[in-house]
């Protein structure tokens, strides 16, 4: 079943612990992220980002998730990952999306509360929820990870003036592969929780991250946890074995089926480190 974002992350928040958020980019990656859903009766949050919209298009991914979720035995969110511009957040807004996230981390705080209230107030006539970022959290293109870190006395300030539901914060986790050793803030993370008054969390940036630390990232106060490259590159490793014993194969589906496979085991791990198994409140 498709669900609100406001609510999943209000249960979760009550409850302490976090939703698994998972990104995709076609029916094999949603397949497997959906099925580990099921088999841990876990409530879940499917993502697309611009990149996925760019790639499958918008119609189409918007179509295979809404379908996915209102099939799902369990309750799935469709959220909007990293959505930079408010065109973006007003067309997922509109067309089915549960779930968006304002992403103006890179502006000035002025401006990206001003930025996350305008879709805020679009967001919330329609009960979907809105996550924003503060601070940095790098990676993938080679910036400095977490610079700056964020505050949490601007933390506190940014949930009040910009109406968001959840709030993305750099406390040490980057995208993608890590280059050094992994270190997160935890203190931070409580300090931040203090700050706000409970409200709900978000890590990214956490694949490659051992599991104890997500946990404990969990324990001080996130209450959603972004995962991606990890279960790619789990698919891809699939995909080349099978290639390597297969080299005629022709038929995707048996090239496919050990990648979903492959996705599946990663993301029931996620899953049940996010302590969100047997959380599927609606059955
Ligand atoms: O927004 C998506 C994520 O933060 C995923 O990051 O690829 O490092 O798991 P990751
Ligand atoms: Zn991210």
């Amino acid at each position: 079943m498709l669900v609100s974002g406001i609510q999943a992350l209000r249960i979760a928040a009550e409850e302490g612990y976090a939703l698994p958020a998972i990104n995709y980019i076609n029916m094999e990656h949603l397949t497997a992220i959906i099925a580990a859903a099921e088999e841990l009766e876990a409530p879940i949050i499917i993502q697309t980002s611009q990149n996925a919209i760019d790639y499958a298009g918008f119609e189409y991914l918007r179509d295979l998730g809404v379908g996915a979720a209102e099939r799902a035995r369990v309750p799935v969110v469709l959220h909007l990952d990293h959505g930079k511009d408010l065109s973006l957040n007003v067309q997922c807004i509109r067309y089915g999306w549960t779930s968006v996230m304002m992403d103006a981390s890179l502006l000035p705080f002025e401006e990206n509360v001003s930025a996350v209230r305008e879709v805020t107030r679009a967001a919330h006539c329609l009960d979907i929820s809105v996550e924003a970022e503060l601070g940095f959290i790098g990676g993938k293109e080679g910036d400095v990870a977490n610079d700056p870190y964020t505050l949490p006395e601007d933390a506190k300030r940014f949930f009040e003036e910009s109406g968001c539901d959840s709030l993305a914060v750099a406390v040490g986790t980057q995208h993608g592969l890590y280059k050094g050793e992994v270190k997160i803030d935890y203190q931070r993370i409580r300090d931040i929780k203090a700050a706000v008054g409970g409200r709900p969390l978000v890590l990214h940036g956490t694949s490659f991250v051992p599991l104890e630390m997500v946990a404990q990232a969990i324990d001080c106060g996130i209450n959603k946890v972004n995962f991606d490259s990890e279960l790619k590159m789990a698919g891809m490793k699939a995909i080349r074995s099978y290639l390597a014993e297969n080299p005629d194969a022709y038929d995707l589906r048996k090239m496919n089926r050990p990648m979903m496979a492959a996705m599946k085991e990663v993301a029931m791990e996620k899953i049940r480190i996010c302590k969100a198994e047997g959380k599927a409140w609606l059955k």
